[in-house]
This record gives C-alpha cells, sequence and structure tokens, in this order.
C-alpha cells in the first residue's frame, strides 16, 4: 500500500519528543548505556533539522529530567558532556540554521559551566534575528517541579500585591511556566515501547496528541517522524467538542 503523502497544511506546530530507549540501544550492541546517549544525541540533530525542514516551528525534547539524576554519576556526566557539545555546536550554527534554543527546567542545579553555556545559548538565540525556529531543550525538567517553580513565583507575586488569587485563570497561570508564551504541544512523540508520559509537560499536554512506538530513540529517522505526522494527521481533535 503506497503511504499517503503529509499534508503541509495540516502539521502540528510544536512537537514534543520523549527522546527514550538510548540505553537499551546501547545494550542491545553490548555496548556501554553512554553510546546509546551519543547515538541518542546524533538522532535529535537529525531531526532537529527534519523538523525545521517541514517547517514546524516548536520543537520541545526531553533531554533530562528531575528524576535522571538517580542513574549512576558516570552516566550522568556523560550526558552533560554531550549536553555541552551539541550547545556549543548549536551557538556556532544556530544564526545559519535559523534556530533558536530555549530551556524548560531549573538550571541551577546543573554543573555551573553547563548553566552558563545554556544561558549564553539561549540570550545567543534570542538575538538571532528572524529565527522561525525554536527548540526547547527540558534539561533537569519535570513537570510537577515546573508547577511548582510557577506557583512559588506566582506566590510570591501575590504577596507582593501583583497578582490576586481571585483573578488567577489558566491563562495568568500558564505565564508562570517554562512554556510562557509558546503553544501548546499538538502531538508528543514518545519511543522506546514505553506508554507513559515520565512527567513530560503535563500541563502543556493535556490536549496534545500521544504517539508511542517502539523503535528506540538512536534507531529513529525521519521516516519514523513521517509516520507520527502522518497518524496525528489522521486524527480528530475535539477539545472536548463533538
Ligand atoms: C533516554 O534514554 C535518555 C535519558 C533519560 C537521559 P534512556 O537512558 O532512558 O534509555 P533506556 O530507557 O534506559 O533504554
Ligand atoms: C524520560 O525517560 C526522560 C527522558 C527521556 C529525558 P526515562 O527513561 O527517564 O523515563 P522512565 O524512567 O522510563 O519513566
Ligand atoms: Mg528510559
Amino acid at each position: 500500500m503506497a503511504a499517503t503523502a503529509l499534508d503541509p497544511d495540516r502539521l502540528p506546530q510544536h512537537i514534543g519528543i520523549i527522546m527514550d530507549g538510548n540505553g537499551r540501544w546501547a545494550q542491545k550492541r553490548g555496548l556501554p548505556r553512554t553510546a546509546g546517549h551519543a547515538a541518542g544525541a546524533e538522532t535529535f540533530r537529525t531531526i532537529a533539522y527534519r523538523c525545521r525542514d517541514l517547517g514546524i516551528p516548536y520543537l520541545t525534547v526531553y533531554a533530562f529530567s528531575t528524576e535522571n539524576w538517580k542513574r549512576p554519576m558516570e552516566e550522568v556526566s556523560a550526558i552533560m558532556g554531550l549536553l555541552r557539545k551539541y550547545l556549543l555546536e548549536a551557538l556556532e550554527k544556530m544564526e545559519r540554521d535559523g534556530f533558536r534554543i530555549h530551556f524548560f527546567g531549573d538550571l541551577a542545579p546543573l554543573p555551573p559551566e553547563l548553566r552558563e553555556l545554556c544561558l549564553e545559548t539561549q540570550s545567543a538565540g534570542q538575538a538571532v534575528a528572524g529565527a522561525k525556529y525554536q527548540i526547547n531543550v527540558c534539561l533537569n525538567y519535570g513537570g510537577r517541579d515546573e508547577i511548582l517553580r510557577a506557583i512559588r513565583a506566582w506566590g510570591k507575586d501575590c504577596q507582593a500585591g501583583r497578582q490576586d488569587p481571585e483573578t488567577l485563570d489558566e491563562e495568568a497561570f500558564a505565564r508562570y511556566l517554562d512554556s510562557r508564551g509558546l503553544p501548546d504541544p499538538d502531538l508528543v512523540i514518545r519511543p522506546s515501547g514505553e506508554l507513559r508520559l515520565s512527567n513530560f509537560l503535563p500541563w502543556q499536554s493535556a490536549y496534545a496528541e500521544l504517539y508511542f512506538t517502539d523503535v528506540l530513540w538512536p534507531d529513529f529517522t525521519p521516516e519514523v517522524l513521517d509516520q507520527a505526522l502522518l497518524a496525528y494527521q489522521g486524527r480528530k481533535r475535539r477539545f472536548g467538542g463533538i
């Protein structure tokens, strides 16, 4: 059966991806888990360019969760090292490639050098004139932590008289989230066969279409992305209506 073509007018504007399965990919090959993370980072680059080439303006990727600190120190360090490498590359190329990079998550507990690099990358991106594509990297991100940080900031604003609990609505609250100002994800993709969200964008994904695939993240190709997009285009989004 010939694959149906993607409709360029009905692509999601914002895709979220839980980049999972790096460890199992490595294990299957008898390699250390860190080799899986290195392969997964390459996949991230490929998929980011594919989203850009399709004209999808927002891509949010889950790179490191608030729970991932439970892993062995060597694995955490290897992931941080990879982030450093790809951010340095992004700093160099984002202007040419038309990307902007943002971070979701609490950057405070990161190694200071990496945190500085994140902030530098983020502000360099803001300065890129006409960048049409934004990548949000979720780093030390947890949806519950994001909501708690938002509530703390909002509570302080209430104490200072800048906010009033009586007038808080969804739109006002969303301005305290890491995703402030951005559209909600239309499509959330999780590779690796796990059927859960693992604390990824719980507020923002309330009405996202979910797509799960058994493909492990390092094996995820532009063709797999196309399959997810085709599935998305076959869905009927109702948002509670009829
Ligand atoms: C996702 O791959 C990357 C991170 C969580 C940092 P995993 O490392 O979770 O891979 P699996 O799930 O163990 O295969
Ligand atoms: C989610 O994957 C986090 C990232 C992909 C960064 P995990 O591998 O940490 O999730 P669980 O533990 O399987 O739920
Ligand atoms: Mg995993």
